[in-house]
């Protein structure tokens, strides 16, 4: 470096405000908008499983209202505390925090939810993980009830841990064996992590036994 010239250090602290200002503006805008696209509802009850800080809890509750119930379920209590912390500032009291210790199967009764969200957390389980977990979403979702996957991390979207060699087709057909159709992909500029990015999520239906 030249003589007199000083390297810029780069302001993080600068980059983090930022960060959460778009995030949080993007949870009470375009995040709305995008989740009223999956085909969340007034009044709806939605299970956000692995929701960390909610950045798509905080506009599921936005849409649901407060006859509406959002749970979002984490094993990280560090995070679900800062979720919290969020939606009382936003009086979001239709926000219901569960912790647990990492099981997939739950508490809630058969038929119970509208919606089930599944974003960016099912590459961090194995095949046999993942079956339990679908086979506790069919029982949990009512009749033509939504599942919502975002599958970050497959083959051609920063391949990662167990969707590291897998297609969005062989999410589809995985889950398809579950009982649920799959009716439609939405792709938008999405949360993932504390940022914006293009990405898709698949949804499915769940099948009516006499279909
Ligand atoms: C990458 S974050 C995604 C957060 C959120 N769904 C989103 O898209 O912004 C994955 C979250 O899943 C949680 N998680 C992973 N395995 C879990 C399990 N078995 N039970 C509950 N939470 C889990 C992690 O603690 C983490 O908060």
């Amino acid at each position: 470096m030249g003589k007199g010239r000083k390297k810029k250090a780069f302001n993080f602290q600068k980059k983090d405000r930022f960060m959460n200002f778009q995030m949080i503006k993007w949870e009470k805008s375009k995040g709305i908008e995008f989740l009223k696209k999956i085909g969340i509802k007034k009044n709806f009850a939605l299970l956000d499983f692995g929701a960390r800080i909610g950045h798509y809890s905080i506009p599921a509750a936005f849409i649901v209202g407060k006859k509406g119930k959002v749970y979002a379920l984490d094993k990280n209590e560090s995070a679900l505390d800062e979720l919290k912390e969020k939606s009382e500032k936003l009086s979001l009291e239709n926000i219901k925090i569960v912790k647990t210790d990492g099981r997939l199967q739950t508490d809630f009764p058969d038929s119970y939810f509208d919606t089930v969200l599944l974003y960016d957390i099912l590459h961090f389980l194995n095949k046999s993980q993942r079956k339990i977990l679908f086979t506790e979403i069919l029982r949990m979702l009512k009749k033509n009830g939504i599942l919502s996957v975002y599958p970050k991390h497959i083959n051609s979207d920063y391949p990662m841990r167990e969707f590291e060699n897998l297609t969005i087709k062989d999410i589809i057909r995985e889950i398809e064996k579950f009982g649920l159709i799959f009716s439609k992909k939405i792709c938008d500029t999405i949360s993932h992590d504390d940022f914006l990015n293009y990405g898709c999520v698949i949804n499915f239906k769940k099948r009516n036994e006499n279909e």
